[in-house]
């Protein structure tokens, strides 16, 4: 299943619309090899999202919507560091470091719940690379420690606070790819930028019910200045609960 947008990479310069930018976070939908197990995004039954192939992913134009300098926050499953770093070079970044998400449960122990091969996974990585000269952090990033520590929530949902960190860090404008829900201040992009709402079963604790996530917003491609509903809370729909939901 992949493809759900016929031309990603026009769709992306269509949305961005000759604007370039000073950071982009991304967060490609990757192909694992067991695309039937529970922890794949394209799950027949859960059918969360649709997925990309490497080569479609690794094709986008982030080349050249960038400035010069330039930052990128990359996500990347554990089992596909090396496609991640291979993607990062296509877009025209040089690797310098990387961000953990510590994935903890409520009283801050290591969630366990999720799956793994080899391991179980309580971690995810963030690649970080830059491109152009003058491209280190902004004066809190030489501070910032490079772990983010937050409960997990639905399927591969990611932390809010890495915005925050980021705003900090790294300079503007900036760039969501394969966004779910718009972000004040941030443009936007994805098949789910416009309107997300996990309707699948998953944790009780979710993007939905989480008050600190905030700031999920429902216009498609949204840019700064565009968007009157800033702030508005994310849609009420709640997903059911299902205790023995994976990821
Ligand atoms: C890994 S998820 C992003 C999760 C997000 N960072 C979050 O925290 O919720 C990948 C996203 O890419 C979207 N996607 C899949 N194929 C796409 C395509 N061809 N063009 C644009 N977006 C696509 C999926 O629908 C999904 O919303």
């Amino acid at each position: 299943m992949t493809g759900s947008f016929p031309d990603a990479a026009h769709d992306l310069l269509q949305c961005v619309g000759g604007r370039s930018f000073g950071s982009v976070l991304a967060d490609p939908p990757w192909q694992f090899t067991n695309r039937t197990g529970k922890m794949a995004p394209e799950h027949k039954r859960l059918s969360r999202y649709a997925t990309m192939s490497l080569a479609e992913i690794l094709t986008l134009p982030v080349a050249a919507i960038v400035d010069d300098p330039a930052h990128l926050y990359l996500w990347v499953p554990n089992a596909l560091l090396p496609e991640g770093l291979r993607v990062l070079a296509a877009w025209g970044f040089t690797y310098k470091s990387n961000l953990v998400w510590h994935k903890v449960r409520k009283d801050g122990e290591p969630d366990g719940r999720g799956v793994g091969f080899y391991f179980r996974n309580t971690t995810e990585l963030i690649l970080f690379g830059v491109r152009g000269r003058k491209a280190r952090t902004l004066a809190p990033g030489r501070s910032q420690v490079n772990i983010i520590r937050s409960r997990k929530r639905e399927h591969s949902r990611k932390p809010d606070e890495l915005y925050s960190l980021i705003e900090a860090c790294s300079p503007g404008p900036h760039l969501e790819l394969f966004a779910r829900g718009a972000r004040s201040g941030w443009t936007s992009w994805g098949n789910q930028a416009a309107d997300y709402a996990p309707d699948w079963p998953t944790y009780a604790h979710n993007s939905q019910t989480d008050t600190h996530a905030g700031a999920s917003q429902r216009l498609a491609h949204s840019s700064p200045g565009e968007d009157d509903t800033r702030g508005a809370p994310a849609k009420a729909r709640r997903p059911r609960r299902a205790p023995g939901a994976s990821e």
